[in-house]
């Protein structure tokens, strides 16, 4: 544990952030929105190297919404071009520096070439083990677990399963994240303080960290910042802390 981070959290093993505020740095400089999304895409690359540095096991970035198809056409072509080209370009360095990608997200009304990249990535990096990074991509909490109901209901229906032995961990196994732990922290950069269809299920009991910076300025002292944050909060599942569990167990 750093210096700092009296309180007792260890460094969260699973980190997510919610990349925000690209548009608003381009906004501010009287740059066109490509522009924000440019520089954002470097905070990304910095955000992974450090994440790794500072010990975090697996790192979840918010890269698209389900709900961000509504933006102009030109920006969501942007965008996706964006990410193919850092697939298509990062994926050799990850995976030498032991990267495993995973892409969460529907799937199935992609358009063919960014599915296979997405399928292409996470074969490639598969056994790495050194870091783990997800991707949420045409991702919404609500449409993944609408999709995992679906095939729960279809699997009772075919009688694969007992409908009356659904339970958290079966919904869970299917999810998009159904391979990964839970993240203890929540990220979410320039001032927003809202969720906006990220983690719904996975976030039940993560602590969230809002900073005003705008993603392209979250530099390592940013993510430092949010990690002592963390550090400092009191986590109790609905339990009692503990030295008032101590004083209840004496009594
Ligand atoms: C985050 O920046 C990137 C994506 C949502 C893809 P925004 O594009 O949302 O930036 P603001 O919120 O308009 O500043
Ligand atoms: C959330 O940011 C989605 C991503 C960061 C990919 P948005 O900018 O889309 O969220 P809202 O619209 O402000 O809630
Ligand atoms: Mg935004």
């Amino acid at each position: 544990m750093s210096a700092g981070q009296r309180a007792g959290q260890a460094n969260p093993g699973h980190v997510a952030i919610i990349m925000d505020g690209n548009g608003r740095w381009a906004q501010m400089r009287g740059l066109p929105r490509q522009e924000g999304h440019r520089r954002g895409l470097e905070a990304l690359r910095g955000a992974v190297r450090n994440a790794g540095e500072l010990g975090v096991k697996i790192l979840t970035l918010y890269s698209f919404s389900t709900e961000n198809w509504r933006r102009p056409a030109t920006e969501v072509s942007f965008l996706l071009g964006l990410l193919k080209r850092f697939v298509e370009k990062d994926l050799g360095q990850l995976h030498a520096a032991g990267v495993r990608v995973r892409v969460i997200g529907g799937r199935d009304d992609l358009a063919a070439d960014i599915r296979r990249l997405v399928e292409h990535a996470e074969t490639v990096t598969r056994d790495n083990t050194r870091m783990t990074l997800v991707v949420a991509f045409n991702y919404g909490s609500r449409d993944e677990i609408v999709r995992a109901a679906r095939q729960l209901a279809t699997d009772a229906a075919a009688g694969r399963i007992d409908a009356a032995a659904i339970d958290e961990a079966m919904l869970a196994s299917r999810l998009d994240t159904a391979d990964l732990p839970d993240p203890e922290l929540v990220i979410r950069t320039s001032g927003e303080t809202r969720i906006s269809n990220f983690l719904l299920w996975q976030a039940a009991y993560a602590e969230f960290v809002f900073t005003p910076v705008l993603w392209p300025d979250f530099d390592r002292a940013a993510f430092e910042e949010a990690l002592a944050e963390y550090g400092r909060r009191e986590r109790r599942f609905g339990g009692l802390s503990e030295p008032v569990d101590r004083a209840a167990g004496a009594a």
